[in-house]
């Protein structure tokens, strides 16, 4: 929990500029994606921005298949054409890109005067399937879960299973997941899948992790995003329609789901949603849309309960109602999510705030929320071991 006074972070960060690559099975090497990601960023900015007006910057990435592990970070400068920038490697897993802007949002508190990158990046799909596996799983438990031969699938099956059983609910709502964000994926240029799916295709898709199918499944994807960050105060500077931070918050747990009391809800989540609400002093009736970690349809239900939109087992309902469809009351995922747009590791927290700063300036085009005015991310690391949750409103 945070020791800030309720609503004190308000408008000191500002996003002034974003940048995203096409999510997918990408013929381009990590840097190419990395520098494709960040002109997209710098170019995006109305007013132009100067790459050395870079203070500081930071890269959400795992190193999937071990690719540069130690001391990614510099790469960053260098592709930025900004070599020499203090430049920081962050890793949580799947929530590096939240973390990573935590950590820009600090570093802007802190006194950082100028502009703050914050970039993510992964390259997945050029590993072998066993090394890919022994990559995805790295993130997880390795001395219980990996050696009893659970992927995240596996784990995700099992939350599944047990959500399905405590809350007496069948399988349609998580189908409707799918559905919905294949339907949001398809208006989206950059995501990995651009096409509708049914319910009796969700439903009737090859099994991974029972009750969990394909498409119950993100994808392995290659990408990256990247956003820019100024201080509140100097955002104007850059552009007329800034996209303020206004909450954040972050929070952990057991790393092994055998060692937490729940199956069913993430704690991490759970804390850092409460933070980021303390933040930004405002109650969750204000957030217009969602951007919630769904890397099986099971995690989209359980976030809307961990951030409190839907007491427990009723994000199925609320799910089956059409309330999360762009049309709806509470829009999620708008983007088509990490099960349609696909999840890049590192690069998946940072795409979300890519999409905020669309809808927020109603520039998301076929996709657009109408009337979005205030959103929130919310960014996974593993089977909930790290949590992320952001809050940002349009200038
Ligand atoms: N959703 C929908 N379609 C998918 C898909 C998904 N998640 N994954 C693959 N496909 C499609 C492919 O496009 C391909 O279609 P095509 O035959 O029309 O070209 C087909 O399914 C087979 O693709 P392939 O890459 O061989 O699938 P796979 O069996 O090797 O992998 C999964 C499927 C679900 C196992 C894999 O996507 C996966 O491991 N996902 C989870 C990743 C993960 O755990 N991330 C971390 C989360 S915490």
């Amino acid at each position: 929990m945070t020791i800030r006074e309720a609503g004190t972070l308000g408008h000191r960060a500002a996003i002034v500029g974003a940048g995203h690559t096409r999510f997918g099975a990408l013929e381009e090497g990590p840097r190419a994606l990395l520098r494709s990601a960040m002109d997209g960023a710098f170019s995006s900015v109305d007013r132009g921005a100067d790459r050395s007006a870079l203070a500081e910057a930071f890269l959400a990435t795992l190193g999937f298949g071990g690719w540069q592990i130690g001391n990614a970070s510099a790469i960053l400068g260098e592709e930025a054409g900004a070599t020499g920038v203090p430049a920081t490697r962050v890793e949580n897993a799947c929530a590096s890109g939240g973390f990573a802007l935590r950590a820009g949002v600090r570093a802007i508190e802190s006194g950082a005067s100028g502009l703050v990158l914050v970039a993510g990046l992964e390259k997945m799909t050029d590993v072998a399937s066993a090394r890919r596996r022994y990559w995805l799983g790295v993130s997880g438990d390795t001395e219980w879960e990996r050696l009893a031969g659970l992927t995240f699938a596996g784990v995700y099956g099992l939350i599944a299973s047990r959500y399905l059983h405590e809350h007496s609910v069948g399988p349609e709502a998580l189908a409707e997941v799918a559905v919905k964000n294949h339907e949001n994926g398809a208006l989206n240029p950059n995501a990995h899948f651009q096409k509708r799916i049914s319910r009796e295709d969700a439903l009737g898709s090859p099994r991974v992790a029972d009750p969990l199918g394909l498409y119950d499944c993100c994808p392995v994807s290659d990408g990256a995003a990247a956003i820019l960050l100024a201080p509140a105060e100097s955002a104007r500077k850059y552009t007329d329609t800034p996209v303020y931070v206004d909450g954040i918050g972050a929070g952990s747990d057991h790393l092994a789901v055998q060692e937490r009391p729940h199956l069913t809800r993430f704690e991490a989540t759970r804390r850092a949603s409460e933070a980021a609400f303390h933040d930004a002093g405002i109650d969750r009736r204000s957030i217009s849309l969602l951007e919630v970690h769904d890397c099986f349809t099971i995690a989209e239900l359980l976030a809307l309960e961990d951030l409190g939109f839907a007491a427990p087992g009723e994000a199925a309902a609320l799910t089956l109602s059409g309330a999360t469809r762009r049309s709806g009351r509470l829009p999620t995922n708008p983007d088509g999510g990490l099960k349609a747009k696909g999840h890049p590791i590192g690069a998946t927290g940072v795409s979300q705030l890519y999409e905020i700063f669309l809808q927020l300036r109603r520039a998301a085009g076929a996709r657009q929320v109408p009337g979005a005015e205030r959103a929130l991310a919310h960014n996974v690391g593993g089977a909930g071991a790290t949590a992320t949750v952001s809050i940002l409103s349009a200038g």
